[in-house]
């Protein structure tokens, strides 16, 4: 089974007749506070993004409008597709998840909110390498 701790997220509506807002505080509605924001935009159903896991960081992902999908694994042989096409829902991924972004619709805007500043280090970007500090090298 993939990691228990990745799951799907409801934010607090608070619509009226103006029109919806929704609400996504740090250590309230997700599980960290928020150091940075990122956004991809403009991409298409070719497009596959990601294809890393983060060391030290902690995500929640948002289609704040459009759709797309995001495939995790966890190194171990299990893997997961979530779709993302609702504003008001975000998908929190814990550090050293694998995650892929793809089949973007063309209006989609992915919102990215991140524990921890940009440091390219924390990056780990070969799926062996991955697997090799996920299993200790025992794979
Ligand atoms: P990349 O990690 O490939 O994006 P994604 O996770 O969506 O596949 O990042 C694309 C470029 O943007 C790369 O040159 C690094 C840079 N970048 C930053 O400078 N700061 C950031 O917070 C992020 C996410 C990327």
């Amino acid at each position: 089974m993939i990691n228990r701790n990745i799951r799907m997220l409801e934010f607090p509506q608070r619509g009226d007749e103006r029109g919806r807002l929704v609400v996504v505080e740090g250590m309230q509605d997700i599980p960290f506070d928020i150091k940075r924001i990122f956004y991809i935009y403009d991409s298409n159903t070719e497009v596959i993004r990601g294809q890393h896991a983060n060391r030290k960081t902690e995500f929640v992902l948002i289609n704040i409008a459009g759709k797309s999908k995001v495939k995790v694994k966890d190194g171990r042989g299990n893997e997961a597709v979530y779709s993302l096409d609702r504003p008001h829902t975000g998908i929190y991924l814990p550090r050293m998840v694998w995650k892929d972004m793809y089949d973007f619709s063309e209006d989609s805007i992915l919102i990215c909110l991140a524990s921890e500043h940009y440091d390219p280090t924390e990056y780990i970007r070969d799926y062996d390498e991955y697997v090799k500090e996920i299993t200790g090298g025992q794979v």
